[in-house]
């Protein structure tokens, strides 16, 4: 039997831990961990996300503001609205939310969040000390976190032996999950689209996590009988059997992975809605708490 990897069930999880030692904190120390959104421009699928972000931050019980700023913010604004964010105590963790318009260097930008605050995990310090292998002391990118706690939930917390394979190379999830994967002891393959014979390697893995953003790109026949499917993808597509809706056509959410084919041979495998999507949040919940528990000076919880 394929089993569905429940992302929703393991994100309630893990905010309910959330809440339980944002209390603890509030009764023992008298403060709120403070999570600061930055929203540049009008995307409407960040405004989605940013909207979420801030409204499962109240609910955990965090001091949560946005700050959602024109599309022709100059950088100077933008990078001064940072620094004064560092400078505030009230604040553990701070997240731009990407992309920003194309105007704005993102990774100038990126580069003035205090790396004890950078809950996104995309500085340079972070990211050098997830790959100097101490992810413990790092804060890691959300996505990449939760895809891995998923995996956690299948395989236990040592991989020695396994095959990963990662398809995608992203900065936001590629690279961070085959780093998490590799402080896990598994051997990782990061694939591209530059890899030749992708089917083939894909066939190797005992853990296919796929980021790649192409509608199910990846199909049953790529999957090893038994593996761990971490499919990240979430992409939007047509969906004519639906009809037409109000104010134009209907649309559905797949992921990278062709789901039908590969649940058939996967040992388990996230869907997509309500895999790895929920992860994300409650991963930037996590360490926003870690964050606050960490200047604070107490012991933060271990997600
Ligand atoms: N845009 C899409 N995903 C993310 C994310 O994880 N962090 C930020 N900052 N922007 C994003």
């Amino acid at each position: 039997m394929t089993r569905i990897i429940d992302g929703k069930a393991v994100a309630e999880d893990v905010a309910a831990t959330v809440k339980r030692e944002t209390a603890a904190l509030a009764m023992r120390d008298g403060m709120a961990p403070g999570l600061a959104v930055i929203l540049v421009g009008e995307d409407p699928a960040s405004q989605v996300y940013v909207a979420s972000k801030s409204r499962k931050a109240k609910e955990c019980g965090f001091h949560s503001v946005q700050h959602t700023l024109p599309a022709d913010t100059p950088q100077a604004d933008l990078v001064a609205l940072v620094e004064r964010l560092n400078a505030d105590p009230a604040i553990h963790g701070i997240l731009v939310q990407l992309p920003l318009p194309a105007h704005i260097d993102a990774l100038a930008v990126i580069e003035t969040i205090s790396p004890d605050k950078d809950v996104d995990g995309l500085t340079y310090v972070n990211v050098g000390r997830l790959g100097a292998g101490a992810p413990q002391k790092a804060f890691v990118p959300c996505t990449p976190a939760g895809s891995m706690l998923l995996i956690e939930r299948v395989r236990g917390r040592d991989l020695s032996g396994l095959n990963a394979v990662v398809v995608g190379r992203s900065n936001l999830v590629g690279k961070p999950v085959a780093q998490l994967l590799l402080a896990a002891d598994a051997t990782v393959t990061i694939a591209h689209s530059r890899t030749k014979d992708l089917p083939a390697l894909c066939r190797t893995a005992d853990i296919l996590v796929a980021a790649v953003g192409r509608p199910e790109m990846i199909r049953g026949d790529w999957v090893k009988e038994g593996a761990t499917v971490i499919d990240v993808g979430i992409n939007r597509i047509p969906a004519p059997e639906k009809g037409e809706g109000q104010g134009g056509k209907k649309t559905r959410l797949v992921g990278d992975v062709a789901f039908a084919e590969a649940s058939a041979r996967a040992g388990a495998i996230t869907p997509v809605p309500g895999g790895v999507g929920p992860m994300t949040i409650a991963m930037l919940m996590a360490n926003t708490l870690v964050s606050a528990c960490r200047a604070a000076g107490v012991e933060p919880p271990r997600f």
